[in-house]
């Protein structure tokens, strides 16, 4: 008795053992084939990961994310920075990545001036028929972009790298939507327009991120590589 037992048990974690090797996890990592990068396509999975609130009572806290899974976006982070040509150990990154819809300045400068809360922001990307629909927005990606810029006074060299994104009509309606909300509220229409957009995903960065403030434009020019997704 005891000998089967034994039996059913040697059976039973061999079994296991070859069912956990029929079905792989797929390597979590990204590579450079003929100098494309190529990323996993489970990260456009987004709808999996949960919508994150980014509200505070400081300037530059109250923003609008879709936030993305970062170990899809952590290996492209470590592609670069092992590439001579590309990021050579020189950046920095946040250790998370997300897509940035509704931004820090167009909260504070114009859509909280008029009235409009971060919670109604929250609820549009969340609530209502188009529930989670900003975690279930389709996006495609461009390219890896680099931007830089020497910035006044002191005359550092900035460097910023991400995701250069494409096809995004599902986060330019959301912002719209913003748009509307705004203007019932009675904003100056003038003041937000909804196109004016340029999502990425932040890789990483030299000493801090740099934006359209300092003069520098996240969009096809800033592409120095193709991105495949497999
Ligand atoms: C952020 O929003 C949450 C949920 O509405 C709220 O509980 C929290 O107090 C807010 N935090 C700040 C700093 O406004
Ligand atoms: C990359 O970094 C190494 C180590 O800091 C340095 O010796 C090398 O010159 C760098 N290469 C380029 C292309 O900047």
């Amino acid at each position: 008795m005891r000998f089967f037992i034994v039996l059913l048990l040697t059976v039973a974690l061999a079994a296991s053992a070859v069912l956990g090797e029929s079905t792989p996890q797929r390597p979590l990592s990204s590579k450079l084939k003929d100098d494309t990068i190529v990323i996993d396509r489970n990260v456009f999975n987004t709808a999996d990961t949960p919508f994150r609130p980014h509200n505070g009572t400081k300037p530059f806290t109250n923003w609008v994310g879709l936030t993305l899974d970062y170990s899809y976006i952590q290996p492209v982070f470590n592609l670069i920075m092992s590439t001579e040509s590309i990021a050579n150990g020189t950046l920095r990154t946040r250790g998370e990545a997300h897509i940035t819809v509704i931004t820090p300045p167009e909260f504070d400068r114009v859509l909280r001036p008029a009235g409009v809360t971060i919670n109604e922001l929250d609820d549009l990307a969340t609530a209502g028929p188009q529930r989670n629909r900003l975690q279930k927005a389709k996006f495609g990606m461009e390219c890896l972009g680099r931007v830089q810029v020497v910035t006044k006074p002191k005359n550092v060299f900035q460097q910023a790298l991400q995701i250069i994104l494409k096809e995004y009509e599902d986060l330019v309606e959301y912002r719209w939507d913003v748009f509307n909300l705004f203007v019932q509220k009675g904003g100056n229409p003038a003041l937000f327009d909804p196109e004016n957009f340029s999502p990425h995903i932040t890789l990483g960065y030299r000493h801090r991120d740099i934006f359209e403030g300092d003069g520098v434009f996240k969009r096809k020019n800033a592409c120095i590589r193709n991105i495949v997704v497999e």
